[in-house]
């Protein structure tokens, strides 16, 4: 075989030996259930080689779908003890138990490349008229429940609703939330080293979050009056808006829901003008925002290039981030590093602080691609590949050494190596 041949069939291994019962986990053991960008990024690498099992990915994370709209963080399909916190710390009492936050809503978008990349075309085009209003109904509620004052800028109350859950970015804002007092045990560090994981004092506030949403009973309007912490995550904005245009998109195609796209559309000029608000001269970038304190965050991070995967940067915008976007290229060994090497913040190990994630980095090569900066589209994918080739199907790798980190046998770095280099 050759060497692309067996990275190919490794790839397909690592899903298979992830999947359980329809649903694939990342990796087991660390994360042993169904979370939701993993799902839909998975789905991808299983469109490659078995279409009914992508689709079935997709249903199988649209089970755990709240009556208001919300497709959670994770779903707890059965219970499994390796795992902190676990349904019984969320307190969420539905049929199918869950988180009571969602994740960067890429669903959408990974949708439509199924639809478009389908060879069995009546599957496909069965599965999207049966999970559309469900699409539709999860990008409702993104815009009314956590945008309420049409800002054009959804917020995010948990670090780990961003999936990118101890980026530095999120420090300051964390800080003001205070910690539980009681004690409890982490079970992510029974699988990964500590040095690459959240410090103790910022588990014990992600905690209280969880924590007042559940003595928040969930609803809606008291959270997003009281919580204490409330940001503009560039993340999910950026990836928000770019799933809302496929969302339309889908809608067109499948020729319904002409009301939804207008709304939609209502939606889309909001952010595009809102985004500017979190537009930074003294930066030259754009960046995250404290919505309780009003503060940007002036720590660079891959979520603030996303901006050019949701194709929401100016003309002038661009010809400002290109350099910085080559520099942040250039600065570390390997691909765009979790967070800016120059920033004090970086370190290229530990989680969101500065390793590379694949997924992120194709996202930001396509954005690339949008705004014809080919060579350095073509430079994430390069070295991409090469970190999967000399170091295998990691969850994440450190940007300077390229050294895999977290989770081996990961599935949403096979799955992007399914679908973008094989
Ligand atoms: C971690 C990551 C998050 C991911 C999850 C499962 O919590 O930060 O983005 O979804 O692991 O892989």
């Amino acid at each position: 075989m050759t060497d692309k041949k067996v990275l190919i069939e490794k790839a397909k291994e690592i899903l298979k030996r992830n999947n359980v019962d329809g649903y694939t986990v990342p990796t087991h053991d660390l994360y042993p259930f169904q979370w939701n960008w993993d799902a839909a990024i998975t789905a991808l690498g299983w469109m490659k080689f078995d279409e009914s099992r992508a689709w079935l990915e997709i249903e199988m994370l649209l089970k755990g779908q709240w009556d208001n709209g919300m497709v959670p963080h994770i779903v707890f399909h059965k219970p499994v003890d390796t795992y902190f916190p676990g349904p019984d710390v969320w307190g969420v009492k539905n049929d199918i138990p869950t988180t009571a936050i969602s994740q960067p809503p890429v669903l959408v978008s990974i949708v439509k490349i199924m639809v478009e990349q389908a060879t069995d075309k009546a599957l496909a085009e069965s599965k999207l008229t049966e999970i559309l209003p469900k699409l539709i109904a999860y990008h409702q509620w993104w815009y009314n429940d956590r945008d309420p004052e049409n800002t054009g800028l959804v917020v995010s109350y948990h670090p780990w609703e961003s999936g990118m859950d101890n980026s530095p970015a999120w420090d300051e804002s964390l800080a003001a939330v205070p910690p539980v007092t009681y004690k409890y045990k982490r079970k992510d560090l029974d699988h990964v080293d500590s040095e690459e994981r959240p410090h103790a004092e910022q588990y014990d506030r992600y905690i209280y979050l969880v924590d007042f949403f559940k003595n928040s009973n969930f609803d809606s309007e008291a959270i997003y009056k009281n919580c204490p912490y409330k940001v503009n995550d560039l993340g999910i904005i950026t990836i928000l808006h770019k799933a809302t245009k496929d969302l339309i998109f889908l809608c067109k195609h499948a020729n319904t829901n002409k009301q939804e796209v207008t709304w939609f559309n209502e939606q889309l000029t909001l952010t595009e003008k809102g985004i500017n608000t979190l537009w930074s001269e003294e930066h030259k970038s754009f960046l995250n925002k404290d919505v309780i304190t009003q503060k940007l965050s002036p720590i660079l991070t891959t979520g603030t290039m996303l901006v050019i995967y949701a194709e929401l940067a100016s003309a002038e915008q661009i010809n400002v981030l290109k350099p910085l976007l080559n520099d942040w290229l250039n600065e570390t060994k390997y691909c765009m590093s979790s967070t800016y090497a120059k920033c004090e913040a970086f370190e290229p190990q530990r989680y969101w602080r500065g390793p590379v994630w694949l997924h992120i980095n194709w996202m930001i090569a396509l954005g690339a691609d949008s705004y014809g900066l080919i060579e350095e589209s073509a430079q994430l994918k390069t070295e991409s590949e090469e970190l999967l080739t000399k170091f295998g199907y990691f969850e994440y790798f450190n940007s300077e050494t390229g050294v895999g980190c977290g989770g081996d046998d990961f599935s949403w770095t096979a799955a992007i190596a399914l679908h973008w280099f094989l």
